[in-house]
């Protein structure tokens, strides 16, 4: 049975993944209106990822005899300046994540609940994989630089999201 608290934090979770999903969603969406398909596959395929996070959630807190609630999200922005901007936003949101999931560990460690801090592992790891695979495209943004975007959305076509 998960302790109340804990159950309060993953749902809340559930909210921010759920949140993630929409966001990229809606980055998506823009720059495929921009003719930029390369980079809306790419954040099209993140948001797919979000949504399977915000799932995790909801089997694990009822797996464990909680009750996972199904939020209204918050909506989220629809318009972004340039691809720049939109990926310097992923990677703040990303640590925004992490900072959370870790938030997650450190009350499952505080409540003695082992399993849950052993399932969070997964998200730990996951968070990781997050931040790095956005950088690696971010870095490979400013190597190209604004006017060989076309090259850019060319080539992030071929560059998988983290999980
Ligand atoms: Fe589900 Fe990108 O964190």
């Amino acid at each position: 049975m998960l302790k109340p608290k804990v159950e309060k934090i993953l749902n809340e979770q559930i909210k921010k993944e759920g949140y993630s999903s929409f966001l990229y969603l809606s980055m998506a969406s823009w720059a495929e209106s921009k003719g930029m398909p390369g980079i809306a596959q790419w954040l099209f395929a993140q948001a797919e990822e979000e949504k399977m996070h915000m799932l995790k959630f909801v089997d694990y807190i009822n797996e464990r005899g909680g009750r996972a609630i199904i939020p209204a999200l918050d909506k989220a922005p629809e318009n972004w300046k340039d691809v720049f901007v939109i990926f310097d936003e992923v990677l703040e949101h990303e640590k925004y994540i992490s900072a959370s999931i870790n938030d997650i560990l450190a009350l499952a460690v505080k409540e003695n609940d082992f399993a849950t801090q052993n399932w969070i592992q997964w998200f730990v790891t996951e968070q990781v994989e997050e931040e790095s695979s956005v950088q690696l495209v971010i870095d490979k943004l400013n190597l190209l630089g604004k006017h060989n975007l076309y090259m850019f959305d060319r080539d992030i076509m071929g560059l998988r999201t983290a999980e």
